[in-house]
């Protein structure tokens, strides 16, 4: 750090801002549409869209609507969608089988996509909550989240989701040891082209409020996730995750939520290289969605100036339910 600068007049960096030619020359980070992934809901039926409340502007789609709106991310030149299942209540289970079987929703979703646009890239979610009857990401015994049995779970679940032609599989249950199992499992079975975006440095988070109501989990969960996500207080660990995940087969990595969480996003940028990706979760997209909507802030404008401050932290890419309205936006010359 220098600390004698030249005085005022000889540097005035406001030279540089005094148009938008001269703004946009010295501009440093860009936000284009490749650096979205745009997470949709699924649920049964057909012809079906559901509104939920907690996440303004977001459906729970059928899967042939599922299919439209990929289509229409294809069509804005988003490169990747990812996909959570609101599962029926009545197939959720304490064994979570549902979770590996390959007519599953999303595993029907997946399949359904690639073959109406085989050039988006799918990415899906491997933990188990949806499918489980007390809203745990991990098998439960004796109250006790368990670790290994876990992971033969989501072995299980990451090939069904590769056999139906997933891209990126994205394991964000935060069990130990899941991303060298899914490697060895995918190699194994031939899917050696897929690949694996871990949500390493996943936190414990009150920002999730709209998105356990999104996929049915609210009312299920029983206690919380402390045992498994991280202690928001650190950051260290973050960077030991990462590594590990590195270590282990993961092709990206994830900090999750997002904005609360840029000084990680930026270590990990900066100790790895690695390609980096933040979720901007549900809560984050309620609270610009329902201070927009009561005329406080202007929602298009916080919504492009969030996105561009996880490109500045040095993310490669963000999962946003704000991923078509920003796609729009560029498109029609607003960002
Ligand atoms: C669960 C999962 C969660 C999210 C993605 N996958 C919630 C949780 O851990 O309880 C959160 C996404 C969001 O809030 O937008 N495996």
């Amino acid at each position: 750090m220098r600390l004698t600068v030249a005085p005022t007049p000889t540097l005035r960096f406001r030279r540089l801002r005094k148009s938008a030619a001269l703004r946009a020359l010295a501009q440093e980070n860009t936000l284009s549409v490749n650096d979205l992934i745009w997470p949709m809901f699924v649920r049964d039926g057909a012809g079906l869209r559901e509104p939920i409340a907690s996440m303004p502007g977001v459906e729970r789609l059928s899967v042939d609507l599922v299919v439209k709106a990929a289509e229409e991310a294809a069509t804005l030149g988003i490169p990747a969608i990812c996909l959570f299942p609101y599962t029926d209540p009545a197939k959720k289970t304490e064994d979570c089988a549902e979770a590996w079987n390959p007519d599953n929703l999303a595993n029907r979703a997946i399949r359904a996509i690639k073959a109406a646009v085989p050039d988006i890239a799918v990415m899906t979610d491997v933990a188990l909550d949806p499918y489980n009857a007390n809203g745990h990401d991990g098998l439960v015994r004796d109250g006790i989240i368990l670790n290994d049995e876990t992971i033969e779970a989501l072995v299980a679940m990451s090939l069904a989701q590769a056999e139906a032609g997933a891209d990126i599989l994205g394991p964000s249950d935060m069990m130990d040891g899941r991303i060298g199992a899914m490697r060895a499992a995918l190699e194994a079975a031939g899917h050696k082209d897929v690949a694996i975006m871990s949500y390493s440095a996943k936190y414990a988070s009150a920002f999730y409020g709209p998105f356990r109501d999104a996929v049915g989990a609210s009312g299920a969960l029983k206690g919380d996730k402390k045992t498994y996500q991280m202690n928001p207080a650190n950051s260290d660990e973050a960077l030991r995750l990462i590594e590990r995940d590195l270590t282990e087969g993961a092709d990206m990595v994830m900090v999750k939520p997002g904005m609360p969480y840029l000084d990680i996003c930026h270590r990990v940028k900066a100790t790895f290289g690695a390609p980096t990706y933040a979720y901007q979760v549900s809560g984050e997209y309620a609270m610009i969605k329902a201070a927009a909507q009561n005329g406080w802030i202007d929602g298009e404008r916080v919504m492009l100036e969030s996105l561009m401050a996880f490109r500045r932290a040095g993310c490669d890419g963000v999962l946003t339910y704000f991923a078509p309205e920003v796609a729009r936006a560029i498109r029609d010359g607003r960002a």
